[in-house]
């Protein structure tokens, strides 16, 4: 063991209602000053990285918080804190192991914490660590999870919420789905009309890309940001195209993911038998909303469905003894009963649902499919109150004839109780949020079971094995199936088959014959992942309904899955630790130098001064920083025509023309790619599509695309992607004058790429001395801060950033960059 061990943790899943509010940001000496998050999913497998970057702006050590929110279903699967160019990984570990050196940490007197989630789901992720005196960290937390299908779409959600106007946030989400992807829609508190202009989406046929970059001005003025800066999701949703209706199988190295969703069945008719608490504890609003949702999944039953609703408190009592057709006559009917529903007296889950099943079990009726729905917003607190009993009574009562799914209303239901009881009879626990859509989330969840296509689904793969769940009581439209496994032998044919019961008949879906539509070979290295993503979801689920050895036995091997995989689970949990002693010296030296350095800092930025972007015969262009909060930037003269980027092996060119002394960016700009030019200057865009040309002007809106060339034109602004390769022309106006100017969005692939915007971001390092130099790749080179104004993005907002020579910050000649024609 190394001398002292100083554990940090983080967080708590925090469990909900137990919110604590966060300090806010104004009496802080700490400054965000970078905050990234970046998404990329692939076969519907997402991975989230969120790097925040934060700077102790005080002469004194302090506690630093690291706060993010992330989606329920997410497993953490990374989590490192960069202090003082030290590096610090998160070890994930059984959870009793974790507390007990979070213990002795703490016995020991050093400040310690814990990652880890607490219930079936982590929410909140929080951590704080102590940094020195004007010194900086680094938090970086990686998390994972599968997007479901629910409704005919998977949704990404991403949570931006920094706790301050951060001066370089970014969202960037990449996608990249083999079907090929259908439709994307960007939604969410952070895609308003305000920050519009900060999100582009640029969508090829399988690939698809969102950046969102707000200024820092824009990060307080959106509906639900404050002087807190952003506080709001980005939700993109999606959706791939299916054409066989075995679906979509795909194989990479040993592991194989099946995802199963036809749309082409006709619907079953369902039996369906609503029981709804109305005890005392529903009172008020959730009893209104509660009456609203049955109105209108009522009115949404079809003539062939059969249904009954069920009202209980301490008694229970049906509208009908039996189900009915859901006709016109008995709809009325239902729904004036509903009008009437009042709250009132105590629980009594056990009976209610036993009466359900009792009516369903009397109403089986061939080709359909039957399901019952709980909504309960309280624990069972009269007839049978022993919830072990309770799950025993309704398990051997429903005998996997049908699903139970339970709805559970508001914070004050025993949810996992609930839980355990839909997953025990082949459904689902949902809780519904106490909020004013609370009436739209029931409806929400009803329409997700509304359309059943098929019952009693089997999966089968011959050559399989370590699969993922195979046996399902029934699928819905809008919904997927997705099974993943490992393939034992390459030799051996692998054949998959669906067997279940559709509308009129059994149908069988099958792909054995190798040489008819062979499995998909892809080199999408997530399945592995996915596979063990999904296996530990299952077996958590599993767990719960075990008891004894059985249940040591399957918590033994999910806690061994969660441990070579490093999720985070309610088995594990995350410690940080930092070997303390002896490199004290080295640190304290360079605590000092950076106190120097930093007071340098901020003593320049009270005398900050804002170029004169309109004047001048240069014109002054930014590169982006590696980990570091300030850019370079360096100058070009006016006039000059540059070549911008260059990928010769995909025949693609850029060139662009700088203004005269008094413009802001370039004139024009042309872009050459095989036979094709596309030709910008300010007053409009010529494409020619190597046999016609197009004029438009910069006010239209377009979107056209033909093979590997897309163009879309709106709010001047022209993202062209062509191949894999994004760039976006806006044109700006400013001070009567205009110009253009080009941004990469996507980096073209591949070796051999040129042109001043190719320049990838620098990786620096400040140097300590009477002049300020950096140390770019082993090089020292002379800096001055400065400022230069950001026209990546719209609001060109001006940054502070280490201005030096051209020939430094490209490293390369002006001549090298200049071309004689564009
Ligand atoms: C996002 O993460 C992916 C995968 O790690 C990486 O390839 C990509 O460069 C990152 N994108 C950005 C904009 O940082
Ligand atoms: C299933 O969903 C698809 C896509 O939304 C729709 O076209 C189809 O009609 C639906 N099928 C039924 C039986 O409702
Ligand atoms: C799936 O269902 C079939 C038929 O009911 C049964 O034979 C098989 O054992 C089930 N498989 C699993 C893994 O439960
Ligand atoms: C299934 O998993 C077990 C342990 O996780 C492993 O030993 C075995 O090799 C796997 N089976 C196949 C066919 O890969
Ligand atoms: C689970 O693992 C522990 C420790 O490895 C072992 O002592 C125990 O016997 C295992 N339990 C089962 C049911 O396999
Ligand atoms: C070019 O224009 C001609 C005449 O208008 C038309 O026949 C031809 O289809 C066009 N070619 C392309 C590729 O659009
Ligand atoms: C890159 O350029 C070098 C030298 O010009 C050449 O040898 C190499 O083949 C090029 N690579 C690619 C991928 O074009």
């Amino acid at each position: 063991m190394m001398g002292g061990v100083a554990v940090w943790v983080g967080v708590l899943g925090l469990l909900l209602g137990c919110v604590t509010t966060a300090p806010t940001n104004k009496n802080r000496d700490w400054d965000i000053y970078s905050f990234h998050i970046n998404s990329t999913v692939t076969s519907r497998y997402a991975t989230t990285v969120i790097i925040s970057r934060v700077a102790n702006r005080i002469d004194q050590s302090q506690e630093i918080e690291f706060h993010v929110k992330i989606p329920k279903n997410a497993f953490i699967s990374k989590f490192k804190m960069t202090i003082e160019g030290q590096t610090y990984d998160g070890v994930v570990k059984q959870k009793e192991e974790a507390q007990q050196q979070y213990t002795q940490a703490v016995s020991r007197g050093q400040s310690a914490g814990i990652v880890s989630s607490v219930g079936r789901s982590l929410e909140e992720f929080k951590t704080s660590v102590t940094v020195a005196a004007l010194s900086k960290v680094t938090f970086e937390l990686t998390y994972e999870e599968l997007l479901k299908r629910r409704l005919g779409k998977y949704k990404l959600l991403i949570h931006a919420r920094p706790m301050q106007p951060v001066a370089d946030f970014k969202i960037d989400v990449y996608i990249n789905e083999h079907p090929g992807i259908n439709f994307l829609e960007i939604k969410g508190g952070l895609s308003t009309k305000e920050l519009a202009n900060a999100i582009t989406k640029t969508q090829a046929s399988t690939e698809a890309w969102v950046h969102f970059y707000p200024s820092k001005e824009q990060q307080s003025q959106c509906d639900s940001c404050g002087e807190e800066g952003l506080n709001g999701d980005l939700v993109i949703s999606y959706d791939v195209h299916r054409q066989k209706s075995i679906g979509d199988l795909k194989r990479s190295g040993v592991y194989f993911v099946h995802h199963f969703a036809p749309s082409d069945l006709q619907r079953i008719p369902k039996n369906v038998v609503f029981v709804i608490d109305h005890s005392g504890s529903m009172h008020g609003r959730k009893m209104d909303q509660t009456r609203e949702a049955l109105m209108k999944i009522l009115g949404d039953l079809a003539e062939d469905d059969h249904f009954g609703l069920i009202t209980f408190d301490s008694s229970v009592s049906p509208w009908r003894n039996e189900l009915l057709p859901a006709n016109q006559n008995n709809l009325e009917a239902a729904k004036s009963f509903v009008q009437r529903i009042q709250d009132r007296g105590a629980t009594d889950i056990n009976a209610a649902v036993l009466r359900g099943t009792e009516m369903l079990n009397r109403h089986l009726r061939e080709g359909t499919a039957s399901l019952l729905i709980l909504l309960t917003d309280g624990d069972p607190t009269t007839g049978e109150t022993n919830l072990d009993k309770i799950h025993k009574n309704i398990k051997e009562a429903i005998d996997m004839k049908f699903p139970l799914y339970c709805l559970g209303f508001g914070m004050d239901v025993n949810f996992e109780f609930l839980e355990k009881m839909a997953l025990d009879n082949n459904g689902v626990g949902r809780r519904i949020y106490e909020d004013s859509d609370a009436a739209l989330q029931l409806q929400g969840f009803y329409e997700e079971v509304a359309t059943p296509l098929l019952t009693d689904i089997q999966m089968v793969y011959q050559g399989g094995a370590n699969l993922t769940q195979t046996n399902f009581s029934q699928y819905y439209n809008g919904s997927e199936i997705v099974v993943a496994g490992q393939i034992t032998d390459n030799n051996i044919d692998f054949t998959v088959e669906v067997i279940a019961i559709s509308k009129s008949n059994k149908v069988t879906y099958s792909k054995t014959k190798p040489t008819e539509e062979p499995i998909t070979v892809t080199s999408d290295s997530n399945f592995q992942r996915l596979w063990a993503y999904l296996t530990v979801k299952q077996l958590l689920d599993k767990e719960v309904l075990l008891s004894g050895d059985e249940k040591e036995k399957v918590k033994n091997e999910t806690l061994d899955l969660c441990l070579r995989y490093g999720f985070v689970t309610p088995l594990t949990s995350m410690v940080v630790t930092k070997p303390q002693g002896e490199e004290s010296q080295q640190r304290s030296f360079k605590k000092v130098a950076s106190r120097l350095r930093l007071r340098k800092l901020f003593e320049t930025t009270k005398s900050l001064k804002i170029p004169d972007i309109s004047g001048g015969p240069v014109i002054r262009f930014l590169l982006p920083a590696e980990g570091q909060a300030l850019p370079l930037c360096y100058d070009i003269p006016t006039g000059l025509s540059v070549g911008l980027l260059m990928d010769p092996k995909n025949d693609l060119s850029m060139n662009g023309q700088l203004g005269q002394p008094g413009s802001g960016g370039y004139q024009k700009i042309v872009i050459h790619y095989s036979d094709q030019l596309i030709d910008f200057d300010t007053n409009g865009i010529t494409y020619n599509d190597g046999q016609n040309a197009t004029y438009f002007t910069w006010s239209i809106n377009i979107n056209h695309e033909k093979d590997s060339v897309s163009l879309i034109l709106q709010d001047k602004q022209m993202d062209v992607t062509i191949g894999s390769t994004t760039v976006v022309i806006m044109l700006y106006e400013k001070n009567g004058k205009m110009f253009l100017w080009p941004v990469l969005r996507q980096r073209p692939t591949g070796d051999n790429i040129t042109g001043i915007m190719a320049r990838p971001p620098v990786a620096y390092e400040e140097v300590q001395g009477t002049t300020i130099k950096l140390k770019i790749q082993d090089k020292e080179v002379d800096v001055s801060r400065d400022s230069a104004v950001d026209l990546n993005v719209r609001s060109a907002p001006t940054v502070t950033c280490w201005l030096m020579s051209l020939e430094s910050a490209l490293q390369g000649e002006l001549e090298d960059f200049t071309v004689t024609q564009l």
